[in-house]
């Protein structure tokens, strides 16, 4: 006997074949005699085993396939996220905390590889085994199959309603998890400040209230799991006892009025796989859900893959290239406003000429804009209107990177990686001008990781040094010689790595000062032809600061150099003092035409000096920086003008060192 019949075997894929094959059993069963049976399931039981065999290969191949489509699929949004993240502007990130960019990536990447990787094989192979079932079953007993049918509707309702309340309840778990790694992270980075604060009971009882919550969801949770299956269970046993009630009646009723196309066999391979068949969909049902999130999720991430960023960093085709940079800068009819907070206004029409050469020092009072006119230097923003231009062009028409690489940046929050001191100065030396191949490659290729693995063991950096490549040694070198003049030798040497030794989550482990030395030596390693020190030396005390204002006057040489400031001491030997107040520049020129002309500057300096004091005079001018606007009173206030130069009028008495 054929299976199936006049069924055409291409439309019946291979799991309804297993069936078949009982019916056949179970067939012969019904039609040999006992002594006879044995070698009548022989041939059946083999087709059987091949079915089996075919079905463990097949399940292994798609199985397999499909977790490997997945991985790679995530692999690759994972690689392009990264790379669009860091495309980016940096007035995309205002909105988009870093925090948040890694928590949605890793969440949306989660349910994209839990909606694709093998699920997707087993739905489509349940519903070529659910379609097959059902056109097997209404050719062999059509009024079974149809009774049969009903039972879906009950199976795709416990299955996705059951899941629904799971996925509901597991979310809730899920937000709760979330707040609760967040705070302990938190919490861990910042131990200090909550030993500071007596901040630890008051974080007991949050962490306290979200263990409790995430018990009430998980209880629900495992409610409705258990509701599910239970049903799953019910709804199986009453449809066997519905099959099994008609299909005996089927069989007496063919017996009854002697048709022979109906057969216990045929009647058990509709039960078998009818019942399998709904099985399988109620168990498929909640991929679908799973699917739908997972096409949410890659929604959600394609926001930020197709973005186009508006400032592109790294793109290397775009814009033109300088030959020599002089370093001229000129800023016309500025005005600003960051994407954040787009009606507050921060210049309004400022213009401004920066020599080439030349040190030009920017004062101002806080929040006055001088770290927002770093930030449109060196592209991190754009201006609302105005125009920038760099020798003579304007910065939009460089080529972002190009223009980046040109300038060596000390930012106020001296961010350090969590690397080694060496690996962070030569941090430095990336995209940096004049760096020959060799060199560049080194700081990619991993043989800085390794020497300083080396000399974190027994060998000193010296000798681990003498066996790497003379680029390697190039660069070192020059991270050492960078350090030397940021005044970070001597710390550096007293440790027991020395360049090897860590710096720690965000350079924790070194002091205020130390860390400034560090982004200093990281900045004096680039040799650009600009120099742009935002409160370089802020945390410095007033020796190491005199020391290290010393050696950036010997590195900015021939070089442009901006200062930002606060301390108007570290600016004495400035070519050029620019003064901003509510967007403008208010006045601007060496610090002894400033003086002279007895503006906003020459208000400031004995201000300055005061406040370091306890008298009287410190107090009144204290009460007068709380704005500029008062800084005309506080001055003449003052008695003691110390900052005056010799040729006016009133001579200078030096009590400080500003
Ligand atoms: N990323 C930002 N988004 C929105 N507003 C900002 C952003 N950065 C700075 N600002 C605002 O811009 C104004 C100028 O800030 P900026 O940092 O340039 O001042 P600053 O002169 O460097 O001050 P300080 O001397 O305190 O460093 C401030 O009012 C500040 O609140
Ligand atoms: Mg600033």
């Amino acid at each position: 006997m054929m299976p199936y019949g006049k069924t055409p075997k291409s439309v019946l894929p291979r799991y309804s074949r297993m069936g078949a094959y009982f019916r056949l059993l179970i067939s012969c069963a019904s039609e040999y005699e006992a002594s006879k049976l044995g070698n009548a399931t022989k041939q059946k039981v083999l087709y059987m085993v091949y079915v089996t065999i075919a079905s463990w290969c097949f399940i292994y191949i798609h199985v397999s396939c499909w977790t490997m489509f997945g991985e790679r699929l995530v692999r690759r949004i994972r690689e392009n996220y990264l790379r669009s993240l860091l495309r980016q502007e940096l007035g995309f990130f205002d909105e988009f905390a870093s925090g948040q960019a890694s928590s949605e990536l890793t969440s949306n990447l989660d349910i994209i590889q839990t909606g694709t990787s093998e699920k997707v094989g087993i739905c489509l192979a349940s519903l070529s085994y659910f379609v097959a079932a059902y056109v097997v079953a209404f050719m062999k007993v059509p009024q079974l199959a149809g009774i049969l049918v009903s039972l879906l509707p009950a199976y795709l309702m416990m299955s996705l309603g059951g899941s629904w309340f799971i996925k509901l309840y597991t979310a809730r778990v899920t937000k709760h998890l979330a707040s609760m790694t967040s705070i302990v992270s938190e919490s861990l980075n910042k131990v200090a400040l909550i030993h500071a604060f007596g901040a630890a009971s008051q974080l007991e009882r949050k962490l306290a209230e979200h263990f409790t919550s995430i018990k009430e969801e998980s209880n629900k949770k495992a409610i409705a799991a258990a509701v599910q299956l239970g049903l799953l269970y019910f709804i199986a046993y009453s449809t066997n006892a519905l099959a099994y009630w008609q299909g005996s009646k089927t069989l007496a009723h063919s017996v009854a009025s002697a048709e022979s196309n109906t057969n216990v066999g045929a009647v058990y391979t509709v039960i078998f796989l009818l019942i399998n068949a709904s099985y399988l969909i109620s168990q498929v049902a909640p991929f679908l859900q799973i699917f739908g999130t997972a096409t949410a999720a890659s929604d959600k991430l394609n926001e930020t893959l197709e973005r186009s960023s508006r400032i592109d960093g790294t793109d290397l085709t775009d814009g033109k290239f300088l030959n020599a940079i002089q370093g001229s800068i000129e800023f016309t009819d500025l005005n600003c406003s960051y994407p954040s907070r787009p009606s507050i206004t921060i210049f309004q029409g400022l213009n401004l000429k920066i020599p080439a050469g030349k040190n030009t020092a920017i004062v101002g009072r806080s929040g006055s804009g001088k770290s927002t006119l770093a930030a449109l230097l060196m592209r991190l923003y754009d201006p609302t209107q105005g125009t920038i231009y760099l020798d003579g062009h304007t910065l939009k028409s460089l080529n972002v990177k190009h223009l980046r690489s040109c300038i060596a940046l000390v930012s106020p929050d001296t961010p350090l990686l969590n690397r080694s001191i060496l690996g962070n100065i030569a941090h430095g030396l990336i995209n940096a001008p004049g760096l020959v191949d060799d060199e560049r490659l080194t700081l990619t290729d991993g043989s800085l990781s390794r020497l300083v693995l080396r000399a974190q063991g027994r060998q000193p950096l010296e000798q681990a040094l003498s066996s790497e490549t003379t680029a390697v040694q190039r660069v070192v070198r020059r991270c050492i010689q960078a350090a030397e003049v940021a005044g970070a030798l001597d710390f550096i040497m007293k440790l027991k790595h020395g360049f090897a030794s860590s710096t720690g989550q965000a350079g924790e482990l070194f002091s205020g000062g130390q860390k400034q030395r560090l982004a200093l030596a990281r900045a004096v390693v680039r040799n650009a032809p600009i120099l742009l020190l935002d409160e370089a030396t802020s945390a410095l005390d007033s020796v190491g600061e005199r020391s290290i204002r010393e050696a950036i006057q010997q590195v900015a040489k021939g070089r442009t150099t901006i200062s930002i400031v606060h301390r108007l001491s570290t600016i004495k030997t400035a070519d050029n003092i620019v003064v901003l107040d509510k967007g403008k520049v208010v006045e601007q020129g060496t610090r002894h035409e400033l003086i002279v002309a007895g503006g906003t500057y020459s208000a400031m300096v004995p201000l300055q000096n005061m406040t370091s004091g306890d008298s009287p005079d410190a107090d009144r001018a204290r009460s007068g920086m709380q704005s500029l606007d008062n800084i005309d009173v506080a001055r003449k206030s003052s008695e003691k003008v110390d900052d005056a130069p010799a040729d006016s009028k009133q001579p200078p008495k030096v009590s400080a060192d500003h």
